[in-house]
């Protein structure tokens, strides 16, 4: 996996586009497009003035969830990255209610995107990793008018690209064209503003040793569960029990799932049955990800690309890894009979 050729993401993007004719170029576009507005919001993230931004801006967002303001900058920054170019039809954010159409002006394109412009926003005040993630389809609503909710609604097999940025001890963005492509990460090099490729084609290993959930809402958790995090604790794998690493940024903790193995678990419990995470802004671009490099992603039971949407912010329990790691919970699943 590792990559010695100085390769950047314009670069990478545009030899993959020769491997694949069918390849429209637009595709390669909206990716670089997405990678100016990481740099960005890394900007933001990282640099000095920080303070300015930081703390909550008093509002909640339509979860409830008090907001902070660089979920709001990064959230205008990837519509002002992303609105103009004639690309998109149609825009959906974890930061807003309903759909986002283009400015009236804007030339209407053929793909959607959806996003969550901040991932891990509980996090930024302990200078903890964060991320954001994206998820991109082509429209399915007839016509060249602007797109509508049914183009923000489709299964995540249906997605063309997905992705995330990590904001963490470096920036790195991490994607996939799906189709067997390969998962490829670039590592931002601030020296000149470039993302340059450092793992080409990431793979995850089979089986891991880490698993990462929060261990909080252990007595809400389906018996199954709890019987099989138990069994990790207790037995031993190549003469230790599993480890436990749970960062709370989603994006932080599938990214080393995804370069260390394991599984990353965010279940429905007693009390929210479909769990906490969202189904278009999180688990789908992530599931898509994990399959490309071999892994599995699920709601304990089926495979989450196949959900079919029903809500814009529906959410959707998660188990999410190594392939072997995935079917061990889902097989404890079974047996707990998802029993509380
Ligand atoms: P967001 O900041 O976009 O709302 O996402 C936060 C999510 C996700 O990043 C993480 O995995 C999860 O919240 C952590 O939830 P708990 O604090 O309940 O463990
Ligand atoms: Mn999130
Ligand atoms: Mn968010």
């Amino acid at each position: 996996m590792a990559t010695k050729r100085f390769m950047t993401l314009p670069r990478h993007i545009m030899e993959g586009e020769k491997e694949h004719p069918e390849a429209t170029g637009e595709l390669s576009t909206i990716l670089l497009q997405l990678g100016l507005a990481a740099k960005l919001i890394s900007l933001e993230v990282n640099k000095a003035g920080l303070a300015e931004i930081l703390g909550f801006t008093g509002d909640e967002n339509v979860h409830g969830e008090k907001v902070k303001k660089l979920d709001i900058y990064a959230h205008e920054m990837l519509i002002k990255a992303m609105d103009h170019g004639g690309h998109f039809c149609v825009m959906a954010s974890e930061e807003e209610e309903d759909i986002i159409h283009l400015p009236p002006n804007q030339k209407i394109g053929k793909y959607v995107l959806l996003f969550d412009p901040l991932d891990g926003s509980s996090n930024i005040d302990a200078n903890i990793s964060i991320g954001t993630i994206f998820s991109i389809y082509k429209r399915i609503s007839q016509g060249n008018g602007p797109g509508t909710r049914e183009d923000c609604l489709q299964p995540g097999y249906k997605q063309v690209a997905a992705g995330y940025v990590v904001y963490g001890s470096s920036t790195m963005l991490v994607y996939t064209s799906g189709h067997g492509h390969g998962v490829h990460g670039f590592t931002l090099d601030p020296a000149f503003g470039e993302f340059l490729l450092s793992h080409d084609g990431i793979k995850i290993p089979k089986q891991g040793r880490i698993y990462s959930l929060n261990e909080g809402n252990y007595f809400s958790w389906p018996q199954g569960l709890k019987n099989y995090i138990k069994y990790l604790q207790s037995n031993l794998f190549e003469g230790k029990p599993y480890q436990a690493r749970y960062v709370g940024s989603m994006v932080a903790d599938i990214h080393r799932t995804l370069l260390y193995g394991g599984i990353f678990i965010y279940p429905g419990d007693k009390r929210n049955l479909k769990g906490k995470l969202r189904l278009m802004y999180e688990c789908n671009p992530m599931a898509l990800l994990m399959e490309e490099a071999g892994g599995r992603a699920t709601d304990g039971h089926s495979r989450i690309l196949e959900i079919q949407p029903e809500a814009l912010h529906e959410r959707t329990p998660i188990y999410i890894g190594s392939e072997d790691d995935v079917l061990l919970v889902e097989k404890f699943l079974r047996d707990g009979a998802d029993r509380y």
